[in-house]
């Protein structure tokens, strides 16, 4: 049925990151960020949690259309 998963490794989210953990977290300070942080949301980047502009590949690949969260630190 529409808006149901049908349990197949096809429609996960997450094709291959961390896949022995049942939920994959990442915690950060954000005082460890540098000035502009870019963060995957695609779930395909080799280093995730970061993008690497993997989403590009999969965006022309599959019609979908993801990109990262980036976070910008104003030093004061
Ligand atoms: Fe995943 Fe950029 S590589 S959002």
């Amino acid at each position: 049925p529409p808006g149901r998963c049908c349990a197949k490794t096809c429609c996960r989210i997450n094709p291959s990151i961390d896949k022995e953990n049942p939920k994959v977290v990442h915690a950060m300070d954000t005082s460890d960020l540098g000035n502009e942080s870019a963060f995957c949301r695609c779930w395909r980047s080799k280093k995730f949690p970061y993008c690497d502009g993997t989403h590009n590949k999969h965006n022309e690949t599959t019609g979908d259309n993801v990109g990262p969260l980036v976070i910008t630190v104003k030093k004061s």
